[in-house]
């Protein structure tokens, strides 16, 4: 079978990996991969954003299934185009990826099911949203409407910060058409937890959780970022903690879907927030999460490549979704400076007797060299029977990788192993 991936990050290298492992398998396309994938796909400069460059490639190259992996491409119709050139797809159209795509969307099919999630309002006008502001209760969370790159988000400890957030999106269009609709919602506290989802548009079920780290600094301090590491399972996402998310939130959002004529079938990844009153969403994406898939697959334990298929066929309640016990890390190694300025170019060293999976998300190759050319470099993912060995092996093989002005953080997991001493 030939695979098409779209995407090129380090959420696409454990996909590649792990698709890789079918025998079935005779060639993965990636579209456009990167420098560490190469040595795992075919690299083709297609950006995951061009759909009809890839939409052109596919129909040229014999792809017998196709996954497609990041947002915009979803949201733009990228299955939607590519079913429409009789190519099998994983991912959902785009008319249900609105789920991420727009989160006034998310948020009223929420209210209209009775999904459990935080209290909000919806603004279009400015004034309205500021005149809100005058006795909204802090801190409160802006958000703008569409996709912003994970940075669409604004926690506001004070009045004056959330109107600042307002005024930056809707008069200043700092997020583009993204911002001239905000939702301010609630804030909301308690531990939070991912959960991805494998879904057919009637089946749902859920993979083993997962806890990201999404501020750059230890103690997550400083600026939010893609993910600076994750740990799976998540140790407050307990049985009985997921039989009450299956229950309230995971059948009705996929009910909820269906019921309003957009199936979603793909990979549904819940974001919770687990507060004293329950747990809430916190958003929706529409896709796997990244760095939540570096170690969430390799805790997989069947065959990846079946269960997509499954899911595109509408009969995921006929396969086996199962994962291994033990437990999983990652630790993200970055460019000095990200989320802001960064250098790249440098060259990485990577020794190969690692006891510890690398996955490449933002590395190409120059002159026969691999060298770093994103803000996250390599996420280095480590199974062990437990949490703390996991973390242990992964800290390791980091301590081994070298490129100029690495940085990571020193404390993934450490939220996590105290949660289960507690
Ligand atoms: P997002 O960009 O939607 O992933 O949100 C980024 C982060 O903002 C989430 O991971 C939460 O930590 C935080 N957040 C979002 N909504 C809320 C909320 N209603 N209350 C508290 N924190 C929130
Ligand atoms: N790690 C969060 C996300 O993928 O959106």
């Amino acid at each position: 079978m030939n695979i098409l991936v779209v995407g090129g990050g380090g959420r696409e290298h454990a996909i590649i990996k792990k698709i890789r492992e079918n025998r079935q398998v005779t060639s993965i396309w990636a579209l456009p991969g990167n420098g560490g994938i190469a040595a795992d796909a075919e690299c083709v400069d297609i950006k995951a954003t061009d759909i009809e460059g890839i939409v052109a490639f596919a129909a040229s190259h014999r792809v017998d299934y196709a996954v497609v992996a990041p947002d915009d491409p979803l949201v733009l119709g990228c299955v939607d185009a590519l079913e429409a050139r009789g190519i099998p797809c994983f991912g959902p159209r785009a008319n249900a990826a609105i789920i991420e795509g727009s989160k006034v969307f998310s948020k009223n099919l929420m209210k209209k099911y009775g999904i459990p999630t935080a209290a909000y309002e919806v603004f279009d006008e400015l004034d309205a949203a500021l005149a809100y502001l005058e006795n909204a209760p802090v801190p409160t969370v802006v958000k703008a409407d569409g996709l912003a790159l994970g940075k669409g988000v604004i926690i506001a400890q004070t009045r004056q910060e959330a109107r600042d957030a307002v005024i930056s999106m809707m008069r200043d269009g700092k997020f583009g058409k993204s911002g001239s609709r905000v939702v301010i919602e609630e804030f909301l506290t308690g531990p939070e937890v991912s959960v991805l989802s494998f879904t057919d548009g009637k089946t749902v079920v859920p993979m083993v959780s997962s806890m990201d780290h999404k501020r750059v600094g230890e103690g997550d301090t400083g600026l939010n970022t893609g993910g600076m590491g994750t740990v799976a399972p998540n140790p407050y996402y307990t049985d009985a903690v997921a039989a009450e998310c299956m229950e309230r939130i995971f059948l009705p959002t996929v009910r909820a879907m269906a019921a309003e004529g957009r199936p979603f079938k793909g990979c549904l990844y819940f974001g919770l927030m687990l507060t004293p009153d329950g747990p809430r969403v916190i958003e929706y994406n529409c896709r796997f999460g990244d760095p939540e898939t570096q170690v969430v697959l390799p805790l997989l334990e069947s065959d990846l490549l079946t269960v997509m298929q499954a899911a595109t066929e509408e009969r995921l309640g006929e396969v086996e979704v199962k994962f291994r016990p033990g437990c999983a890390a990652c630790v993200i190694m970055a460019s000095g400076g990200y989320p802001e300025h960064y250098a790249k170019g440098y060259e990485i060293s990577i020794p190969d007797d690692l006891d510890a999976q690398v996955y490449v998300a933002g590395a190409e190759r120059r002159d026969g060299k691999l060298v770093t050319s994103g803000g996250r470099v390599l996420g280095v993912t480590a199974v062990r029977d437990t949490l703390r060995e996991a973390l242990d092996a992964s800290y390791a093989a980091v301590r081994r990788i070298s490129f100029r002005d690495a940085y990571y953080r020193r404390d993934i997991g450490a939220r996590a192993l105290r949660a289960k001493e507690d």
